[in-house]
């Protein structure tokens, strides 16, 4: 949006990293590197990472306040953005019982987090997801597209072409619409995010999805040894994913599988989340899900939220994709 050149004297608004002042190509290529080549993202710095990169503390300091200012100033300027509050998006999940459960579909600005052993559906959500943010804000969706980091190579186009037919979109366009990368361990599922700011900008992305998020982490940090890398690595990492989720207003998804725990064998926290307690502070919505002896029926319970009491739902996981159950199917489960 084009600002009055009086309020542009007084707060310059900056809109790409090499306009701010003092930041050179040198500079410039430092930020990117570490994973800031937008100024929506640099908003979102902290000032000793840029001092890790070998900017100084003070030009740290400025650089983030300018780019914070310019954002702040598009929020106000916006009349549509006049709080950041009523900025919240929501998306569907395909199940209006799930919708219902985490407050009017998920959030964006935070991280959700689906657990749940194998074949509980995680990673189906996941592609329903990435159909469903490309859907109008009257549908449920938010009107852009979404970001896909695969980590286990299980992402199925054909999934895609089903769930978008079922919803009368044009599969073509849906699968522009989706932008994948398939990260090959932890350090590069690492560095896909922390290279992401520039592709979620220019392709209005309003869905990040990690599928799974701890794979990689589980398998390569084996042992009691290694737990406390882990946990700094991932910290790190889902900090990183929440501060995108925010500087670009987009849905974070993560998945978790859940190792079993024999001892509470029938409690629904009998299972606990790979990650432990840095992936529970740092996801703002969990829900956990699992199998029914019912086919296609799925449970899943909201383990955590900020605002909204725990409880659970059924939903189904059809050709169709995500959908509620009706009380036919809940008769038969
Ligand atoms: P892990 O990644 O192994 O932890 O599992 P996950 O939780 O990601 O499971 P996923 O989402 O891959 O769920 C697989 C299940 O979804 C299958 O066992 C089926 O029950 C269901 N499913 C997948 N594709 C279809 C489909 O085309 N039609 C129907 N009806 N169900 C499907
Ligand atoms: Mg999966």
């Amino acid at each position: 949006m084009e600002l009055p050149q009086k309020v542009k004297d007084k707060h310059p608004v900056f809109t790409d990293i090499s306009e701010l002042p003092g930041v050179g190509p040198a500079t410039a290529e430092k930020l990117k590197e570490i994973g800031y080549s937008t100024i929506e993202a640099l908003a979102t710095a902290t000032i000793s990472e840029l001092e890790a990169a070998g900017i100084g503390e003070k030009k740290a300091a400025e650089l983030i306040n300018l780019a914070r200012e310019s954002i702040e100033i598009s929020w106000v300027t916006a009349k549509e953005l006049a709080s950041i509050k009523s900025n919240i998006g929501r998306l569907t999940t395909g199940s209006k019982a799930l919708d219902a459960l985490v407050g009017g579909g998920l959030e964006t600005q935070s991280i959700t987090e689906f657990f749940g052993e194998f074949g509980s559906g995680k990673s189906q959500i996941c592609h329903q997801l990435a159909v469903n943010v490309q859907l109008p804000p009257e549908k449920g969706g938010l009107d852009g597209s979404a970001l896909y980091i695969d980590t286990e190579n299980t992402f199925r186009i054909e999934r895609i072409e089903q769930m978008a037919k079922h919803l009368g979109l044009d599969f073509d366009r849906v699968s522009e619409r989706i932008i994948f990368s398939e990260a090959y361990n932890s350090d590069h599922q690492m560095l896909l995010l922390d290279k992401a700011d520039k592709i979620i900008k220019e392709n209005n992305v309003k869905l990040i999805i990690i599928d799974s998020l701890t794979a990689h982490f589980r398998s390569e940090y084996a042992g009691r040894e290694m737990l406390p890398e882990r946990q700094q690595k991932l910290n790190k990492h889902m900090h990183k994913l929440l501060r995108l989720a925010r500087a670009f207003n987009a849905v974070a998804v993560v998945t978790n599988q859940v190792m079993a725990r024999p001892d509470e064998f029938f409690a629904p926290t009998a299972v606990s989340p790979v990650g432990g307690h840095i992936v529970g502070h740092t996801s703002h919505t969990r829900l956990f899900i699992r199998k029914t002896a019912g086919k296609n029926v799925r449970i899943v319970r909201l383990i955590s939220s900020p605002y909204l009491p725990e409880g659970e739902v059924l939903i189904k996981i059809t050709t169709n994709g995500v959908e509620d159950v009706e009380e036919s199917d809940k008769e038969r489960r």
